[in-house]
């Protein structure tokens, strides 16, 4: 994991965070890190991954790219990233012990929410434990709702922010034909993505999951298939609709006809070892470091159209940091606020999505550290 996330894009090799820090209890089984890659006016946010295999290097690498993230955006607010190495027996006693140890950085500025392996729970949990309350954190949104109940009706926001930039994508090539889509992963981003992409008029003709892949040529059921998934994004296989096929072989999303590919599982889903199966034209990346620097670097030069994750997948982070700013809307009712964050979502992506693709018409390099420069040209983040 960590070599796929060392992108050129961050200037690994120049690049280190403000702070790195062991986060440890021995007694309750506590091991962890938190990195702040930046601060902007003495604040920084990212999610908590807890896995198996978290190391401090990927935590950094991942601060890093919420650096570039938030800054693409326009926000005022610098990339962090905590990590916890998992030990399910003791869950609740490590996440207890991580909030106690991580007091000083949430009450100093620095916000650490979900990531992959951490829930709503897991972060209320360590907050409480940690004495912190976001709503009183001074320049946040004040929201009628509280923080919780909010993300109740985020929980597609960041599917959806992916899914405009396949739709801004084919706009920009003026295609107005229905599209065939794959996509690679069917946990919260992919099926948020399946359900816009639908609702913009495209069909789905392959959704894979842990599992393999499952296919329909005539496209595939999306809403059937959503009430036979698990919320881990499993699909139940001894429920499959009668016009559904289950594919055999690895990675047999590849080997699909169509013309987007959404990849919204884990990092390197695509590389120099097997981009020559790629069948798609426009590649989107939903979830983190989808497609090594290598493979880009050699799609990009075969005219693939690829949207990079700190383009597409910004939503999550985005709406959290566009709140702990205090750019959204105070005092406004919830349907208002969630509305705003959404357009907001929409204007950031589908601008971001542009502008990525004319860098990358003008020359075959990585686009991202134009297009950055040209948000702190403007002002944005770091
Ligand atoms: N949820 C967010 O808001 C968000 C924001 C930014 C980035 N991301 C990243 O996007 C990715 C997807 O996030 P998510 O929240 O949907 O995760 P999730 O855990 O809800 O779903 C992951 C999906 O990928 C599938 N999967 C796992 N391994 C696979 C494989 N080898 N081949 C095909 N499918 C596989 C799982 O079965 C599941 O359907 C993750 O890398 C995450 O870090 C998520």
């Amino acid at each position: 994991m960590t070599q796929v996330l060392a992108d050129d894009r961050l200037n690994a090799a120049e690049h280190s965070p403000l702070l790195s820090t062991a986060v440890r209890d021995h007694a309750r089984s506590l091991t962890g890190w938190v990195v702040v890659d930046s601060l902007v006016d003495g604040m920084a946010m990212g999610g908590t991954r807890m896995t198996s295999t978290v190391t401090e290097q990927e935590v950094c690498d991942l601060a890093a790219a919420m650096t570039v993230k938030l800054a693409l955006v326009g926000l005022r607010i610098g990339g962090a990233k905590a990590g916890i190495v998992s030990v399910p027996e003791h869950r609740e006693d490590v996440l207890r012990a991580f909030g106690r140890s991580v007091a000083p950085l949430l009450h100093g500025g620095v916000y650490l929410g979900c990531d992959q392996g951490t829930t709503h729970d897991d972060r209320d949990l360590f907050f409480v434990e940690a004495g912190f309350d976001v709503s009183r954190k001074p320049g946040i949104t004040r929201m009628r709702d509280d923080w919780t109940d909010l993300w109740r009706h985020l929980k597609d926001i960041t599917g959806y922010g992916v899914a405009e930039a396949a739709l801004e994508a084919l706009r920009l090539r003026a295609d107005d034909q229905q599209r065939r889509v794959a996509i690679q992963g069917f946990g919260t981003v992919g099926r948020s993505v399946a359900k816009n992409l639908l609702a913009g008029g495209h069909k789905i003709v392959a959704v894979a999951d842990v599992l393999g892949t499952v296919a329909a040529p005539d496209g595939l059921p999306v809403a059937e298939l959503l009430e036979i998934t698990d919320p881990a994004g499993t699909i139940d296989r001894a429920r499959l609709p009668e016009s559904v096929t289950a594919l055999t072989g690895p990675e047999a999303w590849l080997d699909v006809d169509a013309e987007v590919l959404v990849l919204a599982a884990g990092g390197a889903a695509i590389r120099e070892d097997n981009l020559d199966r790629l069948r798609a034209d426009v590649v989107v990346e939903g979830g983190n470091l989808c497609c090594t620097s290598a493979a880009k670097k050699r799609l990009r030069a075969a005219g693939t159209v690829i949207i990079p994750d700190v383009v597409a997948n910004v939503g999550g982070a985005g709406v959290t940091g566009c709140i702990l700013t205090g750019l959204a809307p105070s005092d406004v009712p919830t349907e208002e606020l969630v509305s705003w964050l959404f357009d907001w979502v929409g204007q950031q992506v589908r601008r971001n999505t542009r502008d990525v693709l004319a860098i990358a018409a003008k020359h075959p390099g990585d686009p991202i550290p134009e297009l950055l420069a040209t948000r702190r040209a403007e002002g944005a983040g770091v």
